[in-house]
């Protein structure tokens, strides 16, 4: 029996209405549309607005989005993976008030963390349950309510981040299509340099932390910048070199969205040209672990059977990793 490959077989993407402009940010904080544009790319992002609302909001409609192009129905799920790093409560697993939502049934589920590499590394491990045959359908979910946790005073992450979710869906392909290799990495030496201070049980929330503003996302941009843009190039020239790729062998290129420089950075790397290079950050800024399928679920239509992709992230954590996969279907 030839080997069981997991491929993808759907994505698909949801992003909120509300669109925070660089101009609407000019009235919020010290900044400027210029400033913005050069060093990061962005132009907008969307926010979830509305009481009551979290993360698994915007799985909802992804989710079943994706379901109704597959065909399939929610109880055909075995397992689903939610990457993120806003889930609706820190416990239960956000995967499973998703299931209940959406009545996938017989699927169980866990969140996965690993910050902006959450779903490269989520496909990756979702990756393990269809190879080893114990799974035929993996579901696995990036998003994140980045709006929960910024604050909106704080101009060093104010600008950078949006909200919006994606998703994608495993299963089992033996003619070669799918996922072909992984490197993963992490270093928690850059622990606190992009991080929550507050709100686990090291610093419990309290009137104190509140006051202070410890459950804001913390960023040292310039130190995670220097980071980011060897490391995520580094990994995605190391998944194609192991797998003896050129650039022109790659079809796409689909970094995560975290600053245009750094996916320049990567493509330059990797040698791979722009016109190869899927970005969205204009619109989107950064989803955190919404960026990879929302670029996927953009571009699906331009996919074709047998393209060479690459996947790339870097996080907090830190945490990096690229995925070689083997574009499984046209659509
Ligand atoms: O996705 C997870 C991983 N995260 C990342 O990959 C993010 C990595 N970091 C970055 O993308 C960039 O570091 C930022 C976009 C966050 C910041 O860009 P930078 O080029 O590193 O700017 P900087 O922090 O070095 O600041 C440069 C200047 C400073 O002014 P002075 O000291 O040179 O006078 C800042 O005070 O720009 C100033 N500045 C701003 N000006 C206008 C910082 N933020 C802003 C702002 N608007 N929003």
């Amino acid at each position: 029996m030839s080997k069981i490959h997991a491929a993808i077989t759907a994505v698909n993407g949801y992003v909120p209405d509300y669109i925070l402009t660089n101009q609407e940010l000019e009235t919020m904080v010290e900044t400027n549309d210029e400033w913005i544009t050069t060093r990061t790319g962005i132009k907008e992002r969307r926010l979830l607005k509305g009481e009551g609302l979290g993360t698994s909001d915007m799985a909802v409609p992804a989710v079943e989005g994706l379901l109704k192009k597959r065909g399939i129905s929610a109880e055909e799920i075995d397992l689903i993976i939610f990457c993120t790093v806003t889930p609706d409560l820190t416990f239960p697993a956000t995967a499973n008030i998703l299931a209940h939502k959406i009545g996938a049934k017989n699927a169980w589920g866990y969140d996965l963390q690993a910050a902006c590499s959450g779903f490269v590394f989520g496909l990756a491990t979702g990756a393990q349950f269809i190879e080893s045959g114990k799974h035929k359908k993996v579901l696995v979910v990036g998003g994140d309510k980045m709006s929960s946790i910024i604050n909106y005073e704080d101009r060093a992450t104010c600008i950078i981040f949006g909200d919006g979710c994606g998703c994608a869906l495993l299963e089992p392909n033996e003619d070669g299509y799918g996922i072909m290799d992984s490197v993963l990495k992490s270093d928690g030496s850059g622990a606190q340099l992009l991080y929550q201070k507050a709100g686990g049980s090291v610093r419990p929330a309290s009137h104190e932390t509140v006051a202070n503003k410890e459950h804001y996302a913390y960023q040292e941009g310039q130190a995670v910048f220097k980071f980011a843009v060897t490391n995520m190039a580094d990994v995605a020239a190391e998944v194609m070199e192991r797998n003896s790729l050129t650039a022109d062998d790659i079809a796409w290129l689909v970094p995560h969205q975290a600053n245009k420089r750094i996916i320049d950075a990567t493509a330059n790397r990797t040698g791979v040209s722009a016109d190869k290079v899927i970005v969205n950050i204009q619109r989107y800024g950064n989803t955190t672990n919404g960026t990879i399928p929302l670029c996927l679920w953009e571009w699906e239509s331009k996919f074709k059977k047998g393209d060479n992709l690459i996947l790339a992230a870097f996080g907090g954590g830190f945490t990096w990793g690229s995925i070689y996969l083997k574009w499984a279907y046209n659509s």
